[in-house]
């Protein structure tokens, strides 16, 4: 069984269903802070089975270390935590409480029950503002913001103490932009209040929720000005997961890997795409740039193809098509 933290949010819920289809039993611990129940009900209709869930909090230690009493755990995937950049900002101590103790939590109930294997949800935010890409993985690593740094000290946790016991497997993907969702329709990312990434708010606006979107800058050193980055279809991505499961458990060790497609878009172009997708117009103005924003950002992807034999294969068009199917239903579901 696979213990899912985070399992009924956005790369959460789509992992289930790839772990599902690949055969795997699933225990989803989320604390819904962040998600809809509703959402087990989804999973089960696409895998066909009810994934178990237990509605909890990762720093709950009873309930962590009755979990894993209970059930044969295998392998942990940890999605859970806190991701808004800006409310970083603002709430450092909670985002620094939910993240990192968080995943001290996990970690200490994981080594309490021998379950030593982890993937764990890093973000390439950690390059901080790249000087150059295609970014390796060996590139210098940075946090400009509570989000970003979070991740870093995790990162650095997992490799103190994969050096002080080598018998953990553990994996560091690092996300660039996941979008796009299950093709379905049926789960999809549902971000609560104004959309703080590009592509859930393109979609609110071609459906008329909003009235038009605002482009941080257009005066970014990129072809039209505007940012590129790294959109990555979450379906790719938690494959790519699945892939590093498999490789930990032949080759074990410390992963630290690229989850991306190796290839850029601008916010002009994902703007066109997604016309083109919906047949829907994508009204927009330039406005000042985001704080904080860099503008350009994308992966070299070539360890993970030679390592996790794992490359993204879904284009721009599906990530747009599959985030359109699913927002489309998202919005007669919230009428
Ligand atoms: P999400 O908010 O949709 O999912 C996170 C889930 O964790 C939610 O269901 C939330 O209810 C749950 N959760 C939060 N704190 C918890 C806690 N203490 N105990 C139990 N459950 C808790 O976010 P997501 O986009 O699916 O991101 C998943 C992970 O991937 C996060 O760690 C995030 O930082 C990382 N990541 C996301 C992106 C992205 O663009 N979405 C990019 C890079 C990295
Ligand atoms: C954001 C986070 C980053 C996180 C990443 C993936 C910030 C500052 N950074 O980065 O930590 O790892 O998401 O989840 O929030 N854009 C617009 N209009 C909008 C929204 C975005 O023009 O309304 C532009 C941005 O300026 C950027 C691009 O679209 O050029 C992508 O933005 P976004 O989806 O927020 O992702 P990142 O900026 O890469």
């Amino acid at each position: 069984m696979i213990l899912v933290t985070g399992g009924a949010g956005y790369i959460g819920s789509h992992a289930c269903a790839a772990l599902a289809s690949a055969g795997h039993e699933i225990l989803i611990v989320d604390n819904l802070s962040n998600s809809r129940r509703s959402v087990i009900d989804e999973l089960a209709v696409l895998s066909g089975v009810r994934p178990l869930f237990v509605e909890g909090d990762i720093r709950d230690s009873s309930l962590m270390n009755n979990l894993f009493r209970k059930y044969t755990v295998k392998a942990v995937f940890h999605f859970a935590g806190l991701k808004a950049v800006g409310e970083s900002v603002q709430k450092p101590l909670e985002y620094y409480d939910n993240n990192i103790r968080g995943t001290l939590d996990l970690l200490d109930a994981m080594r309490r029950a021998s379950v030593k294997t982890l993937i764990f949800s890093s973000s390439a935010t950690v390059y901080g503002d790249p000087e150059r890409v295609p970014i390796p993985e060996s590139a210098p690593r940075s946090a400009t913001n509570p989000y970003g740094r979070s991740k870093l000290v995790i990162e650095d946790i997992l490799a103190d103490l994969y050096g002080a016991e080598d018998d953990w497997r553990i994996a560091r993907l690092r996300y660039f932009n996941p979008v796009g969702a299950h093709p379905s329709g049926r789960i999809g990312e549902a971000p609560q209040g104004i959309p703080n990434n590009l592509m859930p708010f393109i979609a609110q606006v071609a459906t008329g929720q909003r009235e038009f979107l605002n482009v941080y800058g257009n005066d970014y050193p990129t072809p039209d000005g505007t940012g590129v980055r790294d959109y990555i279809h979450v379906m790719d991505l938690v494959e790519g997961h699945v892939a590093a499961l498999e490789y930990l458990r032949n080759a074990g060790g410390l992963l630290t890997v690229n989850l991306g497609t190796g290839q850029g878009y601008s916010v002009l172009e994902m703007i066109k795409a997604f016309e083109q997708a919906s047949g829907r117009s994508v009204p927009y103005r330039i406005a000042a740039r985001r704080p904080g924003d860099i503008a350009q950002c994308w992966a070299d992807s070539s360890l993970a193809r030679e390592l996790l034999d794992w490359k993204a294969t879904r284009k721009l068009a599906e990530m747009c098509t599959d985030t359109w199917r699913w927002q489309k239903s998202a919005a007669m579901f919230n009428q």
